[in-house]
C-alpha cells in the first residue's frame, strides 16, 4: 500500500516541474501575459467570426434567423474593435493568435450547411445549434478575461470586456427564442 501511493506521488510531483515552478516563482506578470495571449485568442475568434456571419446568413432560411446574424454581424465588428482598444488600454500590440477551438466550431457550423438541405427549417435549427456553441465559447472566454481583468486591477480592461459578455449573452438568448418560438417546430413539420 504504501509503496503504491510513494510512486503515485513521486510521479506527480515529476511530472510537471517546470511549468509549476513559473507559475509559483512569478508575480502578477505572468498572469498578465496569460491574460493577453487569451485577449490575442479571441481577437483572432471575432475577426474570423467577422468573416464566417455573412456564409451563416447566407444559408439561413428564416427572415428573423437573418436578422439575429445580421445584426450579430455588426456586435461582432464592434467585439473586434472594443478588443483593439484593450490592448491600447495595456499598452500592447494588437495580434491575433490562431484559436483552434473557434475553428472546430466553424468547421462544424459549415459541415452543417453541407449537410442540411437548403430552403429548410432543419437547416436553421442546425445554424442555430452552431451559433450558440460559438456564443458559449465567447461567453466562457469574456467571463474568464473580465475576471481576470478585475484580478489584475484593470477596472477599465473588465469593463469593456463585461460589455461584450452581456451582448454575447443576449445575442445567445435570441437564438434561443428564436428555435423554441418558432423554427424548432417548423423542422418537427418539416420532418
Ligand atoms: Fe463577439
Amino acid at each position: 500500500m504504501a509503496k503504491s501511493t510513494n510512486t503515485v506521488s513521486a510521479k506527480k510531483s515529476d511530472s510537471k516541474p517546470g511549468s509549476k515552478k513559473e507559475t509559483v516563482t512569478s508575480d502578477s506578470s505572468a498572469l498578465l501575459s496569460f491574460f493577453v495571449e487569451e485577449l490575442k485568442d479571441i481577437y483572432w475568434a471575432e475577426k474570423h467570426l467577422v468573416k464566417t456571419i455573412p456564409k451563416m446568413t447566407k444559408a439561413a432560411t428564416s427572415a428573423e434567423l437573418k436578422s439575429a446574424f445580421t445584426d450579430h454581424l455588426g456586435a461582432t465588428k464592434i467585439h473586434v474593435s472594443r478588443l483593439e482598444e484593450v490592448f491600447g488600454l495595456l499598452d500592447e500590440k494588437i495580434a491575433a493568435k490562431k484559436c483552434e477551438a473557434m475553428e472546430g466550431i466553424i468547421k462544424e457550423g459549415e459541415s452543417i450547411i453541407e449537410d442540411t438541405e437548403a430552403g429548410t427549417a432543419t437547416r436553421d435549427v442546425g445554424l442555430i445549434f452552431a451559433a450558440q456553441k460559438v456564443e458559449h465559447y465567447e461567453i466562457s472566454t469574456y467571463g474568464g478575461l473580465a475576471q481576470l481583468a478585475r484580478t489584475l486591477g484593470k477596472d477599465d480592461v473588465a469593463k469593456l470586456l463585461t460589455t461584450t459578455l452581456n451582448e454575447e449573452k443576449e445575442a445567445d438568448e435570441l437564438l434561443t427564442g428564436i428555435a423554441e418560438n418558432d423554427i424548432n417546430y417548423e423542422a418537427l413539420e418539416e420532418a
